[in-house]
């Protein structure tokens, strides 16, 4: 029996998880929507709105999880990649939380607790597998032998697939996160209304910076000749943008399962929730005789659900972190 409360507060999600014995039970997020109007997370923002909620955030999860602190068996947080006052916040929570209560401490690294967050619900799984992780910061391929046994095979060069998303969103004139507004903007248009260059990469690693210079220029040459460009064309400019941004993405994915000859994949990471990437990640995966894998929606973008999974793992091995553990910025080896 292992029940074990789990913290998430890597950028601007402030999150609390209860894991017993493997399954999750509560999965509180409270997204912050202070930084809308700023077009983009503010860290200083984000770390005060952090620990304004830390408390009533886990008190949430352990009453939804019907349990008691006392029930509580070890205590795991994400020490990275992410903000250091964001990442600060969750870490010192959950030290004091462990050091009071006398338990031991989990470390997450938040890109290996959404590669895991498919196998929140579903463990009926084949390795080795090649997971694909689209999120805000990061974009990974990932070849997994076993569950806390990852290598990265390709990443990004430059910009993530999500941040792809958001900056062509504020090009439009949409609210941040955009990725979720291209999305349902995207439902009403026509993918193939315009055409975006499309990078030629080396191997399995990808670029975005490349889409996001040309819809730049694309956007101000149409502005010259019509002001209301935009405005007259959204769903067709984001169903464009995330036919675009989507191709990039299978394309490499394609390669990958080819490559390494996998019989199972799986999608992770905030931008597994766009519809479009889930549709044409379960049709190629499908099509090359491969198990797809997806996170159920409340799992693809940041919660304490997929950080409560990656400890449970840990804890079966006993992985524990001392007192003396800090959080870390940068993306870490596993
Ligand atoms: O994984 P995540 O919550 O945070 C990071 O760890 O980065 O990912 C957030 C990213 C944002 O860029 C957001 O625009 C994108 O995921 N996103 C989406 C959708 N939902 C979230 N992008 C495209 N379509 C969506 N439906
Ligand atoms: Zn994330």
């Amino acid at each position: 029996m292992s029940i074990i409360l789990a913290i998430e507060s890597s950028c601007d999600d402030t999150s609390a998880a209860i894991i017993k014995d493997g399954v999750v039970c509560s999965n509180i997020v409270y997204t912050q929507k202070i930084h809308e109007e700023f077009g983009g997370v503010v860290p200083e923002l984000a770390s005060r709105n952090h620990e304004k909620n830390i408390v009533v955030t886990v008190e949430k999860a352990i009453v939804a999880a019907g349990v008691s602190i006392q029930d509580i068996e070890a205590v795991a947080f994400t020490r990275g990649p992410g903000l250091i006052g964001s990442l600060l916040v969750g870490v010192c929570f959950a030290k004091s939380f462990a050091l009071a209560h006398n338990l031991p401490l989990i470390e997450v690294n938040h890109m290996q607790a959404h590669v895991l967050s498919p196998f929140i619900e579903n463990r009926d799984i084949e390795f080795p597998l090649i997971c694909m992780v689209v999120s805000g910061g990061h974009t990974q391929l990932v070849y997994m032998k076993d569950y806390l046994d990852m290598e990265i095979i390709g990443s990004t060069i430059d910009d993530a697939a999500g941040e792809a998303f958001d900056k062509a969103a504020k090009m439009l004139g949409l609210d941040y996160p955009g990725g979720p507004l291209v999305d349902k903007w995207a439902k009403e248009g026509n993918p193939n209304a315009f055409t975006f260059a499309k990078p030629r990469m080396d191997a399995f690693d990808y670029s975005f910076s490349g889409i996001k210079t040309s819809i730049l220029y694309f956007l101000q040459k149409q502005k010259q000749q019509n002001p209301n460009f935009i405005q007259e064309n959204l769903a067709d400019l984001c169903a464009s943008i995330q036919h675009a941004i989507v191709e990039i993405l299978i394309d490499k994915l394609k390669l990958s399962i080819k490559e390494y000859n996998v019989k199972s994949v799986s999608l992770a990471g905030g931008v597994s929730a766009n519809s479009e990437l889930r549709k044409r990640f379960v049709e190629t995966v499908t099509s090359m005789q491969a198990k797809a894998y997806v996170p159920a929606f409340q799992y693809c973008t940041d919660n304490a659900g997929m950080i409560a999974v990656a400890a449970y793992f840990k804890y079966k091995k006993g992985l524990f972190s001392t007192q003396s553990v800090e959080p870390l910025v940068k993306n870490y080896a596993i």
